[in-house]
């Protein structure tokens, strides 16, 4: 019996043949290939403006940089996420709010905005975090940053490709960013982009990924080396034409695992009214984590937990005053175990996952 992995990148002879062609042209750092790259992600997801970075923290970090987002600011976030969807507001020197999540899909809801401005009133912008490949109610939280003149930043890292009433992840807000890391359900191997509404603070953003630059070692702000190279983005042409059929395979995979996971003890992902989950992670919920854990790893399925901590807690995080308790989030970090959804899975191993689970006991 083989091991069933958490997750496996779908690389084929299309991305090697890509990245065989950029090494060829001797093009290998930021150029064409990543503009093209940016060009057909953008109008993917319908938003104007694209800029390609070294990964989906940076991408946040452009996003609140480029926004005008900084020292002071209070930025909200979720509680329960990757901690870049926190740090990128520390690295601009603004501080995150946390909040609670939804305890069935694991999204900040607006209930959770509304009472956070109300005790927050300062707030300058959103972080919506689409978590496990789930959008969050992007029409409520649109509503509600209007009425407010809030800045909205979908973190679509988990994301790709998902809907809400019809219309993608990352297409809502004032920025989207997207991660290519190996294990999302596109890949560049490391990679980020920042989508944007306005293209003015797109052309800042622009600045900000190659330090500060638009004519060569002319350097109009302070900028980063946050660019992406031409051989990530040879990978994400290739990996953005697949997407579609990876998502529908992730949704199949989930739908299986749905219909066949029985057993009390587990509860299994649900679907929010008006999404189209892309199933980034299949996250069930068991209140006995560690032996299921323990269980599922003696027959040699793979799990991921994500997250053991909520970010709050998280020991870099200690001693900045940061509200810790989350009754939502504190019960789901204890009980949420994510499955094997990814697209290569065959059906023999979504039953081996499936049986694996029922016959936990
Ligand atoms: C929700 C979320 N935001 C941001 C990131 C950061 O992306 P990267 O790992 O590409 O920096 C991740 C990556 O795991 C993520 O899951």
């Amino acid at each position: 019996m083989a091991m069933i992995h958490i997750a496996r990148p779908g690389l084929g002879q299309e991305e090697k043949d890509a990245v065989l062609a950029v090494m060829d042209s001797g093009m290998i750092a930021s150029g064409a290939v990543v503009s093209d790259f940016e060009k057909a992600f953008s109008t993917y997801i319908g938003m104007p403006c694209a800029v390609a970075c070294s990964s989906g923290t940076t991408a946040l970090e452009l996003a609140l940089r480029a926004l005008g987002i900084g020292s002071g600011d209070k930025v909200l976030t979720t509680s329960y996420s990757f901690i870049a969807s926190a740090n990128c507001a520390v690295y601009v020197g603004a501080s995150p709010v946390f909040t609670d999540i939804d305890p069935t899909s694991f999204l900040m809801t607006p209930a959770h905005v509304r009472d956070a401005l109300e005790k927050h009133p300062d707030i300058k912008a959103i972080i919506a975090v689409h978590l496990f490949g789930q959008p969050c109610d992007m029409e409520a939280i649109m509503d509600i940053a209007k009425q407010r003149n809030l800045l909205v930043i979908e973190d679509c890292a988990q994301s790709h490709g998902a809907m809400f009433n019809g219309k993608k992840a990352g297409s809502f807000g004032d920025a989207a960013c997207f991660s290519f890391y190996p294990t999302k359900n596109m890949t560049t191997s490391e990679g980020g982009m920042v989508l944007f509404k306005d293209p003015e603070i797109s052309e800042k953003c622009r600045l900000l990924v190659s330090h500060g630059m638009k004519e060569r070692y002319h350097h109009e702000i302070i900028g980063y080396n946050y660019r992406m190279t031409n051989i990530a983005a040879a990978i994400g042409i290739e990996q953005l034409k697949k997407l579609l059929g990876y998502n529908k395979a992730r949704q199949r995979n989930a739908a299986r695992l749905n219909k066949y996971i029985a057993n009390p003890l587990i509860q299994t992902p649900m679907i929010s009214p008006g999404c189209e989950h892309v199933f980034h992670q299949y996250t069930i919920k068991a209140q006995d984590r560690p032996r299921l854990a323990e269980y599922l790893q003696s027959k040699e399925i793979g799990y991921g937990i994500f997250y053991p901590l909520t970010i709050p807690e998280q020991k870099c995080y200690a001693g900045m005053g940061f509200e810790t308790s989350f009754p939502c989030a504190d019960t789901v970090k204890e009980e949420a175990i994510s499955l094997p959804v990814h697209p290569a899975l065959t059906k023999e191993e979504l039953d081996r996952i499936a049986d694996a689970v029922n016959s936990f006991k």
